[in-house]
C-alpha cells in the first residue's frame, strides 16, 4: 500500500484524512521531518548476532526515537508492559471489528505501512479479478487463477488465499465471478508481508494494543481454517525464504549438520537444499507445505518418520516473536518451555516463528513400490475379496512400520455402495532398505494375495538417495476443493494385540468406507528418535502404526440440510465409531469439530501446553480453531456443525 495510491483512493471519500496523511511528519529527537518510507521505514535496528530478516528488530530505542507521530500515537506500536492496553483488552469480549471505536483509522493503518516499510497489503481476495464489479476485474488473470486453482502454489503465492475455502465462507470463488458478489468473508482485512522480524513485532504490538484479531498465514495449507480470519490483521510469512546449511552445530544433545530455515521455506525447498548438501532432511510428503510454519508446529509426519520420528523431533533452535512483541530464541538452554511447546503444540498459538534450525541426517537409499487396483463386479473383484486382501495387508502394519516403511495409499469408493473401490499405493517406500530386502518383506503378502486371487501389478523402484524417491514417486496433490470435509485418526499398535481387537478396528474402518468415506492412509510409525529432546508432539502419534484421513465431498449447490447431515455424519457418526479404536487424530489434518480436541490432537501434552499458553499469551493475542486454549472463544454467527472463519471472534462468557 504505497502512500500515494492510498491518497488517490481516499481523495474522493475522505479528503481531510488524505491531506493529513500527505502532510505527515514525525518528530525525531526534537527535529520535525517528513514521514515517508525513506525517512522512517523500516522502523528497525540492526541487531548484532543475527543475520537476514532476524537482524532487523524493533527495539525500545527505536520506539523511543519515534517519539511524536502527529497522526496517531506511537504507543500503539509499543511492546507489552504493565500499564498498557492489556487491561482494556480484557474488558472486551469480542475482537475489534471495523466500526468499533478502537478499529484503526486509515491514518493508523498508513502509519503501520510507514513503519513496516510499505509492507501493508489491503486485502483483495484472490478471486476478485473474476468479478466484473470488483474494481480489479481482469479476465486473463481470472482464467489463470481458475486454471491453476488446484495447485497449492496458486494459494501460497497469494497474501490471503487458503486451500480449504470452506472456512473463509467460499466468498469470491473465481468460478462464481459472473453470478455473485466478491466480499472479504473470512479473509483478513489487512496483511503485513513479512521480510523482517521488526515487521512481525509491529503487527503483533498493534493487534495486541487494539485487541485486533491476529492471524498468521504461511502457505495456507491448513485443513481447519487456521490461517484465515475475518476482520483480522494477518502476518504473512511466506517470503522468509532463507536457507543456511550448517556443517556442524553443537548443542547439549547434538553435534552434527543442520539447516537453518526461514519460516517461509517449503518442503520442496528444504529437500532441494538437503539434496544439494548430500544429506536427508525430515519434511512432509507434500511438496508445498511450510516446514517451519504449521508443519513442524503441528508435529509433521514424513516419509522418514518410521526411521526418524516426526519433523518436530529434529528441531534444535527456534526464533520466535512472542505475543508481547519481543523476539526470543527458544532452544535447549533458553525459553525451554516455549521450545517444548513450539514443537508439536500447534501453529498460530504461542507466537510467530521466524526461523528454525533442524538436524539433517546422512544420505540414505530408498526402495519402494507403487500399484493401483480397481475392484468391482465389472472386473471380477467382489467387495469381500477386496477387503480380505486389504486385511491381509493391514494385519502386517506393526511389522512394516518397524522395518521403516512409509506406505501412502488411498481408497476411494467408485460410486454407490457395492460398486467397488480404487486403491492406489503412491508409494510404499522404505528408506534405508535395499530393493532385495523390500521384496523379501512383501513376499508373504503377495503370496496371500495370490492365494486369495487378488491381482496386483506392482512397479518397484530403488534410488540411492531420498530426494529422487520423493520427487519421482509421490503423486500430485490437488487442493482447494470447496465442498470437502476431512477428519483423521491415529490407530495405536494395541489394536493389533488380538484377532478380536484387530477385526473390530478393521470392520469399523470398513463400515465407514462402505458408507462413502475416502480413506487416505499412512502405514508408518513416529516413535521419538534416539537422542531427541522431549517435545509437545501429540502423544497419540507415538504408539500409532496407522494414520488415516477420512471424509468426502458433496456436489456443487448441495442444500444446507444435506451439507449439515453430511458434515454431522463425519464428526458425530463416522468419527464416533472410530474414536473407540483411535482416540487421537492429527491436528494438522484433523476435524475442526473434533469434540475433545485437546486430548485428540495433543494427547498427554495438552495440560502443560495450556499452562504455557496462559503464561505466554494471557490475553489471547493469538487464536486459531482447535489451537491450545482456543475453546474460550467462538465465532459469531457460525454454523453449529462447522466452525468457519467469516464471523467476529468473541470470548465466551466466563
Ligand atoms: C496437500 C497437503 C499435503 C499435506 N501433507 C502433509 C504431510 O506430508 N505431512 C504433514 O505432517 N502434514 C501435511 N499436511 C498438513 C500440513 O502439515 C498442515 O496443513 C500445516 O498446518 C501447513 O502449514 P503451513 O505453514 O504450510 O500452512 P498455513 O495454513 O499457512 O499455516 C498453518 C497453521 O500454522 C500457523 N503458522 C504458519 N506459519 C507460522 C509461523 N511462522 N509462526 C506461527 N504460526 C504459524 C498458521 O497460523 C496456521 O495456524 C498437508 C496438507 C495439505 C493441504
Ligand atoms: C533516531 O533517529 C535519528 C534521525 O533519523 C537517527 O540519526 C538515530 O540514529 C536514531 N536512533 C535510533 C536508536 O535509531
Ligand atoms: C497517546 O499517548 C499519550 C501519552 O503520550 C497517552 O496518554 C494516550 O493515552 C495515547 N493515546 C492513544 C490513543 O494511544
Ligand atoms: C463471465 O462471463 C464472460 C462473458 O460471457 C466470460 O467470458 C467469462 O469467462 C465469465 N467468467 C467466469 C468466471 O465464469
Ligand atoms: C554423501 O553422503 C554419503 C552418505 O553419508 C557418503 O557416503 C558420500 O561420500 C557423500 N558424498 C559426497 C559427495 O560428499
Amino acid at each position: 500500500m504505497a502512500i500515494s495510491s492510498f491518497c488517490r483512493t481516499l481523495l474522493f471519500a475522505a479528503l481531510p484524512v488524505c491531506q493529513l496523511v500527505a502532510a505527515q511528519t514525525i518528530v525525531v529527537e526534537d527535529v520535525v521531518i517528513a514521514a515517508d518510507e525513506t525517512t522512517i521505514a523500516p522502523a528497525a535496528a540492526v541487531v548484532a548476532g543475527f543475520a537476514g530478516p532476524e537482524a532487523f528488530q524493533l527495539t525500545d530505542a527505536i520506539l523511543a526515537n519515534l517519539t511524536t507521530l502527529q497522526l496517531s500515537n506511537i504507543s500503539l506500536f509499543a511492546f507489552e508492559s504493565d500499564n498498557d492496553f492489556e487491561k482494556r483488552t480484557n474488558e472486551d469480549s469480542c475482537k475489534t471489528v471495523p466500526g468499533d471505536a478502537r478499529w484503526p483509522t486509515r491514518a493508523i493503518w498508513s502509519v503501520l505501512n510507514l513503519l513496516t516499510g510499505d509492507a501493508l497489503i489491503d486485502t483483495v481476495p484472490i478471486g476478485a479479478v473474476c468479478y466484473p464489479n470488483s474494481g480489479v476485474y481482469d479476465a486473463a488473470k481470472c482464467d489463470r487463477i481458475i486454471a491453476g486453482w488446484a495447485l497449492s502454489s496458486t494459494h501460497s503465492a497469494d497474501p490471503t488465499s487458503v486451500m480449504s475455502p470452506i472456512f473463509q465462507g467460499e466468498t469470491c470463488m473465481p468460478r462464481n465471478g459472473n453470478s455473485s458478489t466478491c466480499t472479504l468473508g473470512g479473509f483478513p482485512t489487512y496483511v503485513v508481508k513479512i521480510s523482517t522480524v521488526a515487521q512481525v513485532q509491529l503487527a503483533i504490538n498493534l493487534a495486541r494494543n487494539l485487541n485486533l484479531r491476529l492471524v498468521v498465514k504461511n502457505t495456507g495449507h491448513d485443513f481447519l481454517g487456521k490461517s484465515a480470519g475475518a476482520y483480522a490483521l494477518s502476518i504473512w510469512t511466506h517470503n522468509l525464504k532463507s536457507i543456511n546449511y550448517l556443517a556442524s552445530v553443537k548443542t547439549p544433545s547434538y553435534t552434527g549438520p543442520a539447516i537453518k530455515l526461514g519460516a517461509g521455506v517449503q518442503v520442496f525447498e528444504l529437500y532441494e537444499a538437503a539434496n544439494k548438501y548430500n544429506v536427508t532432511a525430515v519434511g512432509g510428503e507434500c511438496d508445498g507445505v511450510g516446514v517451519a510454519g504449521g508443519y513442524i508446529a503441528g508435529g509433521g509426519h514424513s516419509p522418514m518418520s518410521s526411521r526418524l520420528g516426526m519433523g518436530a523431533d529434529h528441531v534444535l533452535s527456534i526464533g520466535v516473536v512472542l505475543p508481547n512483541g519481543r523476539f526470543v530464541t527458544a532452544d535447549e538452554t533458553q525459553n525451554t518451555d516455549l521450545f517444548w511447546a513450539l514443537r508439536g503444540g500447534g501453529g498460530g498459538t504461542f507466537g510467530v516463528v521466524t526461523s528454525m534450525t533442524v538436524k539433517v541426517h546422512p544420505k540414505v537409499s530408498v526402495a519402494g513400490a507403487s500399484f493401483t487396483v480397481v475392484s468391482g463386479a465389472d472386473v471380477g473383484i467382489s467387495d469381500d475379496l477386496f477387503w480380505a486382501a486389504k486385511l491381509a495387508y493391514v494385519r502386517n502394519f506393526p511389522q512394516y512400520a518397524d522395518e521403516g516403511a512409509y506406505a501412502y495409499s488411498m481408497i476411494f469408493p467408485r460410486g454407490a455402495p457395492g460398486s467397488g473401490y480404487i486403491w492406489s499405493m503412491l508409494p510404499w517406500m522404505v528408506p534405508g532398505m535395499s530393493l532385495a530386502d523390500f521384496k523379501k518383506m512383501l513376499a508373504p503378502l503377495l503370496a496371500d494375495w495370490k492365494a486369495l486371487g487378488f491381482p496386483v501389478e506392482i512397479t518397484y523402484f530403488e534410488t540411492d538417495n531420498f530426494y529422487d524417491a520423493w520427487s519421482k514417486h509421490f503423486p500430485f496433490e490437488g487442493v482447494a476443493n470447496a465442498n470437502l470435509r476431512t477428519a483423521s485418526r491415529l490407530f495405536p499398535r494395541s489394536n493389533w494385540a488380538t484377532e478380536e481387537s484387530l477385526m473390530a478396528m478393521f470392520n469399523g474402518v470398513r463400515s465407514v468406507v462402505d458408507e462413502g468415506s475416502a480413506l487416505i492412509q499412512y502405514n508408518m510409525k513416529a516413535d521419538a528418535p534416539a537422542g531427541s529432546t522431549s517435545n509437545a508432539v501429540n502423544t497419540h502419534w507415538r504408539d500409532s502404526v496407522w494414520y488415516a484421513i477420512f471424509g468426502g465431498s458433496w456436489g456443487e449447490g448441495a442444500s444446507e440440510t444435506y451439507m449439515e447431515e453430511y458434515n454431522r455424519k463425519i464428526t458425530e457418526d463416522w468419527m464416533t465409531r472410530l474414536r473407540v479404536f483411535a482416540p487421537g487424530g492429527y491436528g494438522n489434518e484433523g476435524d475442526v469439530m473434533e469434540p475433545e480436541f485437546g486430548d485428540a490432537f495433543f494427547g498427554a501434552s495438552y495440560d502443560r501446553l495450556l499452562q504455557i499458553k496462559r503464561q505466554v499469551d494471557p490475553n489471547d493475542v493469538f487464536w486459531a480453531p482447535t489451537a491450545v486454549g482456543s475453546d474460550r472463544f467462538y465465532i459469531e454467527g457460525s454454523r453449529p456443525w462447522l466452525t468457519q472463519q467469516n464471523g467476529r471472534l468473541c470470548k465466551k462468557a466466563a
